[in-house]
């Protein structure tokens, strides 16, 4: 058989799998790993949305192929999410689709809108699949920094004059896993009125919306005028409700895209099991107890990190906590580190 596949050849094999395995050599050799490898929340959801599950669950019609983009009250109660986070309205029908787990939304938007050859934009370092979804689907991949201060648009600027064909979508996400960037309001308007002006695709991943540090609430770059004509945002239920295992994420935004990505879901999925999508309702809809508590949690385990990277073995970059462009604000579950380098803040 040749198994010289198109596809695979571009794609390394995937980090986190990687490390899982380094991981469960170590362990069968007895060593005792403590995993800084992948966020991976731990934490159990609240009580009403496993009962929800459970309630749905045990009803003989609830197990028939669901809606691919999304029951709709599902829809709605994300809208209503970010309706009283960000105080953005969203049309449930039009521009907003549930997605099995952000990730999956993301490399599915991806190949909804690449034609091989296309130039995208991501940030370097990045979350695996803001660059490697869109290699999947047959584009080319340019870096721009992780970092949203002046640099970013100074680079930006340059790659959309200098690169052929022109870039058609640039990928952004913060806070942002790995570097634990954060961005504020003042970035995404600056951003929008870019990509406006360049007919450029923005698709933001907002999945560590609750997990700033800092006392201004992660924004949305949805919040900015007109960003609906440029933008996509995704958000996930993984790590705001300890559901990562539930796979249930969204793409929120410009409805062209959304009906894009939709599309494409048609044709791969029947959407998340209905119990599930009726238990997400019940997260976003509920007491919401729970965002408090992970981002403390979070934020305990980010001092704890810090305090550890003090001693003369450790890593090197502290977090710090305060919202602003170019600052860090570790996010859930992962903690840029560089070893064995001299501490910078
Ligand atoms: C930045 C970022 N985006 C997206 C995801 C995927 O999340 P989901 O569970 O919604 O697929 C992760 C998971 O770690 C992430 O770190």
């Amino acid at each position: 058989m040749d198994d010289n596949f198109y596809r695979i050849r571009r794609l390394p094999p995937y980090v986190f799998a990687e490390v899982n395995a380094m991981k469960a050599a170590a362990r069968a050799r007895g060593e005792d790993v403590i995993d800084l490898g992948m966020g991976n929340p731990d934490g159990a959801p609240p009580k009403h949305v496993i009962d929800k599950l459970a309630e749905v669950a045990a009803k003989p019609t609830a197990h028939r192929y669901s809606a691919s983009r999304g029951i709709p009250g599902l829809r709605k109660a994300q809208a209503a999410y970010y309706q009283r986070r960000f105080n953005v309205t969203l049309d449930p029908d039009k521009e907003v689709i549930v997605c099995l787990g952000s990730k999956e939304g993301l490399a599915n938007l991806a190949q909804a809108i690449t034609a091989p050859g296309d130039v995208v934009l991501a940030p370097n370092p990045s979350y695996p699949i803001h660059s490697f979804g869109f290699i999947i689907a047959g584009a080319s991949v340019r870096s721009i920094p992780a970092a949203p201060g002046d640099d970013f648009f100074e680079r930006l600027s340059n790659a959309m004059r200098f690169t052929v064909p022109r870039p058609k979508v640039l990928v952004i996400g913060y806070p942002s896993n790995p570097t634990a960037y954060v961005a504020d309001l003042p970035f995404y308007e600056r951003l929008v009125a870019f990509a406006r002006e360049n007919d450029l695709i923005v698709i933001s991943d907002l999945a560590y919306a609750e997990i700033y540090f800092g006392d201004t609430p992660t924004p949305s770059i949805l919040q900015v005028e007109g960003a609906k004509d440029v933008a996509v945002e995704f958000t996930s239920l993984s790590k705001t409700y300890s559901m990562a295992g539930w796979r249930i994420g969204f793409a929120v935004g410009n409805a062209r895209l959304i009906d894009a990505l939709g599309r494409v879901k048609s044709y791969l999925d029947y959407g998340a099991f209905t119990p599930i999508q009726a238990a997400a309702c019940a997260a976003l809809n509920g007491p919401q107890d729970i965002i408090d508590f992970n981002r403390n949690l979070y934020r305990s385990v980010a001092m704890c990190w810090s305090k550890a990277s003090a001693a003369p073995a450790g890593p090197s970059r502290r977090p710090r906590h305060r919202c602003s462009p170019g600052c860090r604000s570790p996010s859930a579950s992962t903690i840029w580190a560089r070893w064995n380098s001299r501490r910078s803040c």
